[in-house]
């Protein structure tokens, strides 16, 4: 049988938070020998969380939209779990977030990317904006998109 994925806002402090984080933990923090710290978790409450789920409603990616200014929301955290990388699934996500954006009014998103992921933003119409930096110790660098 074909899968079928939904997206959807997660409610901070709700059991689809702690699955999300989660996820995070095991696809962006263990890697990098590094884990959250409650204080960074915290300071989250004003940010939007979305997810995508299979239709028994296990969660498979997530992704942070932290507004920046009315203009423009900062994507963070971009995860899919590791069985489901490279099938169109963080596609489906970050397309789903740039319309949730662009209907709360915000005309422009920035994400500081890992230079692994580059190609993937790229594939959406990211743009890279200066030069390499670090983050969390290893290589980034800032991408931006237009929603108008
Ligand atoms: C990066 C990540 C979010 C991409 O999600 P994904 O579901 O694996 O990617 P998709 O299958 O949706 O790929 C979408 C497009 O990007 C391209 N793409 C994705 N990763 C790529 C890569 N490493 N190199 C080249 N192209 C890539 C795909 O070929 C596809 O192109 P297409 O639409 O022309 O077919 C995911 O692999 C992930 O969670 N990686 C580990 C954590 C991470 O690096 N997060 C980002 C931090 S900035």
């Amino acid at each position: 049988m074909e899968n079928t994925f939904f997206c959807c806002q997660i409610d901070f402090a709700t059991p689809e938070a702690d699955q999300a984080l989660m996820i995070r933990n095991e696809i962006l923090r263990k890697p990098l020998q590094l884990s959250f710290d409650p204080e960074d978790i915290e300071d989250e409450w004003d940010s939007i969380h979305l997810g995508i789920f299979l239709s028994d409603h296990t969660m498979i990616g997530t992704l942070i939209l932290k507004p920046v200014s009315p203009e423009i929301v900062k994507m963070r955290q971009v995860a899919i779990s590791n069985d489901w990388q490279g099938k169109g699934i963080g596609k489906l996500l970050v397309t789903y977030s740039e319309d949730f954006a662009a209907k709360l009014g915000y005309s422009r998103i920035e994400l500081h990317a890992r230079s692994t992921a580059i190609p993937f933003y790229t594939s959406l119409q990211y743009e890279i904006i200066g030069d390499v930096f670090l983050e969390v110790g290893i290589e980034h660098v800032k991408m931006v998109k237009n929603l108008t």
